[in-house]
């Protein structure tokens, strides 16, 4: 099917309200996170939404009103606690669960005779709501297993072509989904939201209790939602306890493309020794949950995007505040905590100076033009030779004007191949002035990309050398190029880069002697 991409007009808006009202499937943004929705009263609308998603149809959706006179359409009853909660918190990111009208069918509430209704504050989410006059079910609108959509673009990534449109609201104000609370019965709430439980119990007067974790293990949660792993990556995740710097280590050296989530003042005391190719995101200031929870889930899709295969995150704040992001996070980990001691003495090594990776390791980089040949041939034998002769030195290679993620082009992967050297897995990166400044030596495939370095970061200039003028090679000034040639011409630049890069580690590890033998 073709989706609509709608824009936030009048006209537009009315496009998506008869959509949902002849019975189609529209996406559009709320606070929290982006829905999908179809009118509450079409059990056949409601049902698209599942298979839209990808998702069984056992768990109950939120519905969703502009106004509080849909209530008598959509529950039995509105408790006053229920209304107490309205009044303090609606239009906004709390859902309450009431007893269902007749009119709602199971599609929407999973055979339950429960219903959750929620009044999102979004402006767009309002207006939509207005003109479509219908009460709308709406899930999160990510594809199952995908974290929550907070973007246009999460959207698009994962619904385009699976629904009838999509509105674009820009990026959600609060980033996590609204706190759900059970009304019906003394209130219990579900999921954990922006809106924290002191909140609710100030409202109320009274305490109020937390299911969702002691839920996870039954067999039927009261809130069936409980039971599945929403919030996810693909990468698996790890709460790390323990020593901040310990955990770094266990990312640097991790034998999986390691990403880190982090908050700014982590990052600012100690950002300095996380190795380049560890993806480190930020959660915001370590002061506000709001910012994490807007941050999380674009945070864990880009983790994805970069190829990243395991996620390490300290332990969160504590507080009430903080149980949001901490209970999408924690259950992103399995709701297991692991201590940062025992996964760094059990993943293993990928290389044997690990040990002192983020010790004193030296970082090199090789640069050329797109960092599709000569410049990941030059990093795959360094470090096999590297770790072969144990010393303190790891390459990287990047490209002066890379475009980024390219595969190596296939005639280098052959040569490497042939001395068990798989770079495959290598995506080709652009050089930057933040890894210009980790790197201890940058040494370049010819003198243009030297140029170039020094004059975009004139204040490195003291590490920039040419690999041939490094190595004090007679011969060349530059690495030949072997772009675009044939398979015996990269393999005679494979040849030459084996040479040089032995002799790079040779002067490498005579001047670690020669600093060894002095100290
Ligand atoms: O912020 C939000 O709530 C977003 C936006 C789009 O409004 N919606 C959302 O929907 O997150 P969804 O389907 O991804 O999550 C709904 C949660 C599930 O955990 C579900 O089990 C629970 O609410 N829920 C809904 N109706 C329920 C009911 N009658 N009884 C118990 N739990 C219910
Ligand atoms: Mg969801």
């Amino acid at each position: 099917m073709d989706t609509l991409f709608l824009e936030p007009t009048y006209r537009d808006l009315n496009i998506a309200a008869d959509i949902i009202r002849t019975g189609g499937n529209v996406i559009f943004p709320t606070e929290t996170v982006y829905g999908l929705g179809a009118n509450a009263l079409d059990n056949e609308a409601v049902s698209k939404i599942f298979a839209a998603k990808g998702r069984p149809s056992d768990n109950p959706l939120i519905v969703h009103i502009y106004d509080r006179k849909q209530l008598p359409e959509i529950v039995r009853e509105v408790p006053e606690k229920a209304k107490m909660l309205m009044d303090a918190f609606w239009p906004g990111p709390l859902t309450i669960i009431l007893p269902k009208s007749e009119k709602i069918g199971d599609a929407v509430t999973a055979g339950l005779d429960t219903v959750g209704v929620r009044m999102p504050e979004n402006e767009i989410a309002k207006d939509f709501l207005r003109y479509a006059n219908v009460p709308v079910a709406a899930p999160s609108a990510n594809l199952s297993g995908k974290p929550s959509p907070t973007s246009f673009g999460h959207c698009i990534e994962d619904m385009n072509g699976r629904v009838d449109a999509i509105i674009n609201g820009g990026n959600s104000r609060v980033g996590v989904e609204s706190t759900v609370i059970d009304m019906t019965k003394e209130p219990i709430i579900y999921r954990p939201g922006d809106i924290t439980k002191g909140q609710i119990e100030k409202v109320l007067g009274q305490e109020v209790r937390i299911m969702a974790d002691e839920a996870k293990n039954t067999e039927t949660p009261p809130s069936p939602g409980l039971k599945y792993k929403h919030y996810s990556p693909n990468a698996e995740v790890y709460i790390l306890s323990g020593d901040l710097e310990l955990i770094i280590k266990t990312a640097n050296r991790s034998s999986k493309r390691a990403g880190l989530l982090l908050f700014d003042e982590q990052i600012a005391m100690i950002g300095d020794k996380i190795l380049p190719d560890v993806k480190v995101m930020s959660l915001g200031s370590m002061n506000t949950s709001a910012e994490a929870e807007a941050k999380l889930f674009a945070a864990l899709r880009e983790m994805d995007e970069y190829g990243v295969k395991v996620i390490f995150s300290p332990l969160l704040p504590d507080g009430d505040r903080w149980l949001a992001v901490k209970n999408r996070l924690y259950r992103a980990a399995g709701n297991v905590i692991t201590s940062a001691a025992m996964y760094y003495n059990n993943d293993y090594m990928y290389c044997s100076e690990c040990d002192k990776i983020g010790e004193n390791i030296k970082l090199i980089c090789f640069v050329c033009t797109g960092n599709t040949c000569r410049s990941p041939m030059a990093e795959g034998i360094f470090n096999h030779f590297a770790k072969e002769r144990g010393i303190r030195y790891r390459a990287y290679s990047y490209g002066v004007y890379a475009a980024a993620d390219m595969p190596v082009s296939e005639n280098a992967v052959k040569a490497a191949m042939r001395d068990n050297i798989d770079l495959r897995g290598h995506k080709s990166k652009v050089f930057t002035p933040e890894l210009a400044e980790k790197m201890d030596l940058i040494l370049t495939m010819g003198i243009s990309h030297k140029n170039a370095i020094i004059q975009l970061y004139p204040k490195y200039k003291d590490k920039v050398y040419t690999f041939c003028e490094y190595i004090k090679n007679p011969y060349f000034l530059d690495i030949p190029d072997p772009y675009g040639r044939d398979e015996g011409y990269y393999q005679m630049c494979y040849n030459l880069l084996k040479d040089y890069v032995i002799k790079l580690i040779d002067m490498l590890e005579k001047s670690e002697r020669d600093i060894d033998d002095k100290v």
